[in-house]
């Protein structure tokens, strides 16, 4: 009896995980904006809205790339949709304002902020040198201030929409990882501003969702030059690297079914993140395993 009560509530449970209630209708006609759109999985963020109906602008420094990620777009969705580009450097906070205020004019409001960008550094270790100092500024402008800058432009819209902000975030973020520790510092801090953030809507009655994505290790161009070109094979040989297309789909998935946090691949980064509290020492020692030191 109790067996089958609880064969039940395991088969319940497994089902309820394994259950895809993600509508593709949901995303007809939503006005997207994706940073860091010109490569990665901000790129393939913009295919799969495109492709799912969305109005997509697209943003990141180089103008020829975004040409051709909206050239594709339009490929993949329909002649109803609108797409776009705007090149901007995101360590101009400043200039944030008129990326949001462009997309609105362009897509006649937002409903879907994508935060993706971020800047692109060598791998490596910090000794506290002069030249590791120099980078930490622009590391917090571009990958931590102008996600708070991008996002506090864009709530007035959002409100209006009932929008969602995509944040996405890193197992960097949940616990700190060698040889990128400037990275894995902004993304902590992302985690406190949105979560600080998430609340306040909440409390203000204000029904926009901020879904945060945290993420292992994606087989982008530039995560796998980086982890090669700084003599990471071993962890390159035990860690499998998802793809980046089947990353960015289940990201936009659950944005649209506005969940607050999501984990890909859901193993190992949510069970690390569970008992990384809990035994902190055991979870280092597990993490550290798969990086080599180079001298
Ligand atoms: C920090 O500085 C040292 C010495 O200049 C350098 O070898 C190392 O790569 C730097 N670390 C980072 C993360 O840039």
């Amino acid at each position: 009896m109790i067996k089958k009560l609880l064969a039940v509530v395991f088969g319940l449970l497994l089902g309820y995980w394994l259950i895809d209630d993600f509508n593709p209708d949901s995303l007809k006609g939503k006005r997207v904006l994706v940073t860091g759109a010109s490569t990665g999985i901000g790129e393939q963020l913009a295919y799969h809205y495109a492709r799912l109906g969305a109005s997509v602008v697209v943003t990141a420094r180089r103008e020829d790339k975004l040409k051709e990620v909206v050239a594709k777009c339009s490929e993949l969705g329909s002649s109803s949709q609108k797409y776009g580009y705007i090149p901007a450097d995101m360590a101009d906070l400043e200039g944030t304002e008129h990326v949001i205020q462009e997309t609105v004019n362009k897509l006649g409001g937002l409903d879907i902020l994508v935060l993706n960008h971020i800047i692109l550094l060598d791998l490596g270790v910090w000794t506290g040198s002069h030249h590791n100092l120099s980078l930490i500024d622009k590391v917090m402008r571009v990958n931590y201030q102008s996600y708070i800058y991008l996002a506090s432009h864009a709530l007035p819209h959002l409100e209006k929409s009932t929008g969602s902000v995509i944040v996405l975030h890193s197992m960097a973020g949940k616990l700190g990882q060698p040889f990128v520790s400037a990275y894995s510092g902004s993304k902590f801090a992302l985690d406190g501003f949105f979560g600080g953030l998430r609340q306040e809507l909440k409390l203000r009655q204000c029904d926009i969702s901020i879904t945060i994505c945290v993420l292992g290790l994606i087989g982008t161009d530039n995560a796998i030059n980086q982890l090669k070109d700084y003599g990471q094979n071993f962890l390159l040989s035990i860690v499998k690297a998802e793809s980046p297309s089947a990353t960015a789909l289940e990201i936009v998935k659950q944005g649209s079914k506005r969940v607050r946090q999501m984990y890909y691949p859901y193993i190992p980064v949510y069970p690390l993140i569970l008992l990384r509290d809990w035994f902190p020492e055991t979870c280092e020692y597990v993490n550290r395993f798969v990086y080599t030191l180079n001298s």
